[in-house]
């Protein structure tokens, strides 16, 4: 195989050959391929798309491209979410213990902060001593003691994903359909899951801008896990605005332990207790046991039990100025009186990422610690020099950020029309 012959077939909208692109992804996750041919290819595929007769066997070979695990052991039906990625998208953190802690396995392999959003594995590893790369042997145990394990795509799992992933994310290619499509089932298939939660992101803070590019790009992922096996139900949700207070990798750990307590801000409680409920009445259990475990404390209670097995600090659970905080603050005041009318969500996560709470290359060192505190909501009423970001930071690209943040505000004189935090269900 060519991967130039690759490249031009799909820069020309041809048809990729199944064989082909089983033996790109195998050779690009040994190191064969080198990341420029990769970029190329990926950039075509961003362009022209992929036909499902190229995305099953491309989302196969990542599966392949390392091992499935047999959680067949293990009682229950093993459950597992992934969400598309948003601006403040913490949801993972407290929804995983939940879930567990109301008896149903969750073993979760997440990934990395993409684009302009963030992503699990750095939120849980600004957690001092947070270890998220386990090994498989041991995520599989604490699956079965603690019933959820948090880890990123190792060697063993859908390591093709681990490089694509990091190199979509410094080429542009990331908002693709079939490429977060296959991204995402490729490791989700590879856990060892019965079931699987999707909550595909819609809005200006999401890869996907319309709510019919998220439904169809919902219905990939449902078709390619139901072939597979697998139940696999996808909500559709808002991603208008930042979800919750937070943006910032130890910010939304801090807002995942209130949530935990209940007291977190009521957008990011919804959600989670909605896909707690989704997950547990596919695992078979009692949707409402997930309301009683957020009250009871049983969710926060796993979520120290997991810090803990996983090398972090638990006493972060009830002392979270233990967590990594920026000491230094600006404000970015409402330049005039009138009401919230729109949020540029992608701009705000992009202002997080120049503060360094992601990265522009691959190589960049995440800071745990920057970030934003919104203060100000869609359809808010806001005074001129109200607050509506509060930016934490290190010093380092302030002036960019509250740029940014600026344009990113729309402030009317009427309020908006805001809509339902989940749009539709699907599966
Ligand atoms: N989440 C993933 O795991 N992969 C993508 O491509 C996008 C979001």
């Amino acid at each position: 195989m060519r991967v130039v012959d690759l490249i031009e077939a799909k820069r020309d909208r041809g048809q990729m050959d199944p064989d082909a692109i089983r033996a790109v992804i195998a050779a690009y996750s040994r190191d064969a391929v080198p990341d420029y041919q990769m970029a190329a290819l990926l950039m075509a595929i961003y362009l022209n798309g992929m036909s499902p007769a190229e995305l099953a066997p491309w989302t196969d070979a990542m599966l392949r491209s390392g091992q499935v695990l047999d959680l067949g052991h293990i009682a229950g039906v093993k459950v597992d979410k992934h969400s598309t990625g948003g601006v403040g998208d913490k949801i993972s953190l407290p929804l995983a213990p939940l879930v567990a802690a109301c008896g149903v396995p969750v073993p979760m392999v997440s990934g990395r902060g993409l684009g302009h959003t963030g992503g699990t594995l750095d939120k849980l590893e600004s957690i001092p001593g947070f270890r998220t790369d386990q090994t498989v042997e041991r995520f599989v145990e604490l699956v079965g003691t603690l019933g959820l394990g948090l880890i990123g795509q190792t060697a063993e799992i859908a390591p093709a994903d681990k490089r694509l992933y990091a190199l979509r994310d410094v080429t542009g290619t990331v908002a693709s359909i079939p490429l977060i499509a296959s991204s995402i089932m490729s490791k989700k298939l590879a856990e060892g899951i019965d079931a699987l939660v999707l909550d595909v992101k819609v809005g200006t803070g999401a890869f996907m801008r319309t709510i019919d590019d998220a439904r169809t790009l919902a219905e990939t992922m449902v078709a390619i896990g139901q072939k597979m096996g697998k139940k696999v139900v996808a909500l559709l949700t808002d991603m208008n605005q930042p979800l919750g207070r937070t943006v910032g990798n130890a910010l939304e750990v801090r807002e995942s332990i209130d949530i935990l307590r209940g007291e977190g801000p009521a957008d990011t409680t919804a959600l989670t207790l909605e896909l707690a409920r989704t997950m547990l009445s596919l695992g078979g259990k009692d949707p409402a046991e997930a309301e009683r475990a957020l009250k009871d404390g049983r969710g926060l209670e796993r979520f120290r039990q997991i810090i803990e097995a996983q090398g972090g600090d638990p006493r972060v659970v009830d002392d979270p100025d233990r967590l990594p905080t920026a000491t230094r603050e600006v404000v970015l005041e409402a330049p005039r009186d009138g009401y919230v009318g729109a949020i540029d969500t992608t701009a705000v996560g992009v202002a997080g990422v120049c503060l360094g709470a992601g990265r522009a290359k691959k190589e960049d060192a995440i800071d745990p610690a920057v970030g934003l505190t919104i203060e100000a909501r869609l359809g808010d009423r806001v005074a001129k020099g109200q607050p509506l970001v509060r930016v934490h930071h290190a010093d380092r690209g302030v002036d960019d950020a509250l740029a940014r943040l600026r344009a990113a505000y729309r402030i009317d004189d009427a309020p908006p029309t805001v809509g339902p935090l989940v749009i539709d269900r699907i599966g």
